[in-house]
This record gives C-alpha cells, structure tokens and sequence, in this order.
C-alpha cells in the first residue's frame, strides 16, 4: 500500500544517513521528495537513484540554520509544486564531546542545526503546510528527528541531549499550539537509538577515543548491548516510523515522542 499518494514532501539534512532512507522510502510511498541538505553533490546521488527507480525527487539547496535560506526554498517547492503537505526536520551535528571540552562556537553549531532549524522550519512551512491541510482530509505533518538523549540522560554529550530535549518539548508544545488554533497540522517526534550512519559512527569513535581503547568493534559491541535488543538500529527501521507519522493512518497522533530504540529507553 502506498501511503503517501500525491503528497509533497521536504526532508532536511537528506544527504545521507536517516534523511536519505526517509527520502527514498517516502517515495516509494508515492511522495514527491525534496531532498535538501548543504551535501549537493550527495544529495544528487540520491535524488538519482530515486528517479531511476521510478520515483519523483529533485535536490534543493538548504542550509537549516539560515532563515533566507528557508524562504527561498519553501517559495520554490509552491512555484514548483504548489504545495507542501509534509516536513521531516532531520538535519543534525553531533559534537562528541563532555561539555567541559566543548567551546562555544561548537555549542552554537549545536543550537544552531539542531534546533534553529526546526524552529525555522516550523515558522516558514507552517502557512503552506495550514493551506495544504484545507484540501486534505487528515491535514498536514510535521515529523522532528530528535533522539534517545532527548528522552534520557547522554553523559556522553550532555549538550547534544540539550538540543534534542528542546525538540521533544518544542514538538509537544507546537503540536497543541497548532490544534488549539484549530490548524490541521500534526507534529510528532522520533528518537532514534544508536543508528548506523556517519553520526553514528561518530558517537562510537568518539566514546573509543574517551575510553582509550584502540579496537573500535568493541566499543560498537558496547554500544549495543545498551539497547535490549542487543543491536544499533537501521536507518530504514527509523524511516518506516517517519512515513507512518506523516501518513493519513496516524491521523489522530500528535504530540508524540516515539522511541525507534531497540528499547533503549524503556529501560
Ligand atoms: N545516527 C544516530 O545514531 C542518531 C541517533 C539519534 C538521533 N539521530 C538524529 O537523526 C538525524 C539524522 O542523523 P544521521 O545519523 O543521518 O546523521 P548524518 O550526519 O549521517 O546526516 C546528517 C545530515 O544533516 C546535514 N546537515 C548538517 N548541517 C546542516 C545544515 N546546516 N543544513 C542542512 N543540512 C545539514 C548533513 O549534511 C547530513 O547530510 C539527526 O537529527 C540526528 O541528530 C541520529
């Protein structure tokens, strides 16, 4: 079943990792994917293999953190498209780091990609998102990546945990906002465990370096015994709860923060 029939999507940050399986899978569900990130030239791969295999994508350049940068784009996707039904927050930084060692340039990064963007995202996308929700019968979606360090304790990366429990709060609160005014757009969080991308990969590295252990497999072992199910996850097993979120089948959800953790918080 395709569940996302003639819907015009945005995802940020959908270069690689997380924000590219969503892209791909949204299309396979029927979207039109604006795939954005700063990463074009990776973003073009993507947008390749979803055409070749008979979906509808193109590349938009967005850097999430600029607020020009969000007007241009949501006024290309209504020249181009007329519309806009859903957004994916994903872009996102990872500084790796205890916050004693973190300076405040990194600390601004932080705020800046993990959540000025999805402020910004939510502000410049809300009036297209409002307009498109008139014509359709569940209305329209917002879906913000967020993480298990915006549910629980990342002694890790105290500041990243920051940025990702403003999104968890900033999701519930914009959610009630939004249906207070009676806007028919619904907004619901993912927190993703420990998943196999780039950032992934760096949160495991980073925590070698820290424990001064060369063998970065073991280290990777660790990590997934934190999660019950004794594994870190797939990027599709996180975008098949970012398509059902955006989809007409969880027309009575939001305000949620859904855990794609292997149990990790449930702990
Ligand atoms: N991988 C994990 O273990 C994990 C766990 C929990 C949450 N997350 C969250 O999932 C989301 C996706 O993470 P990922 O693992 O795919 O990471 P990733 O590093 O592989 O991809 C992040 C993408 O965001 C883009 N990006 C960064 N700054 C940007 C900017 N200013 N403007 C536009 N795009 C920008 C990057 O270019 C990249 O393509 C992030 O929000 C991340 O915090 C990841």
């Amino acid at each position: 079943m395709k569940r996302l029939q003639n819907k015009i999507v945005l995802i940020t940050g959908a270069a690689r990792g997380i924000g590219a399986e969503t892209a791909r899978l949204m299309a396979k569900h029927g979207a039109t994917v604006v795939v954005s990130d700063i990463l074009i030239r990776q973003a073009e791969q993507v947008v390749t293999e979803i055409n070749n295999a008979g979906g509808k994508a193109y590349v938009l350049e967005l850097d999430v953190t600029s607020e020009s940068s969000w007007k241009s784009a949501i006024q290309e996707i209504i020249d181009s498209n007329g519309k806009l039904d859903i957004l994916v927050n994903n872009a996102g930084f990872l500084v790796a780091k205890g916050f004693e060692e973190v300076s405040l340039e990194e600390w601004q990064k932080l705020v800046d990609v993990n959540m000025t963007s999805v402020f910004l995202g939510t502000k410049v996308c809300a009036p297209a998102l409002r307009e498109s929700a008139k014509y359709s019968k569940q209305g329209s979606s917002i879906v913000n990546i967020s993480s298990i360090a915006g549910m629980v304790a990342a002694p890790n990366d105290p500041l990243y945990a920051m940025t990702k429990g403003g999104v968890t709060i900033f999701t519930k609160s914009t959610a009630v906002a939004f249906a207070n005014k009676g806007d028919r757009i619904r907004v619901n969080s993912v927190h993703p465990g420990v998943v196999d991308t780039e950032m992934g990969n760096l949160a495991i590295q980073a925590q070698a370096k820290r424990l001064g252990v060369a063998d970065t497999a073991k280290v990777r072992k660790l990590s997934e015994d934190r999660h019950p199910l004794g594994r870190i996850g797939e990027t599709s097993e996180i975008a098949n709860a970012v398509v059902f979120l955006a989809s007409d089948e969880a027309a009575f959800i939001t305000g949620i923060s859904m855990p794609v953790d292997g149990g990790y918080t449930a702990q």
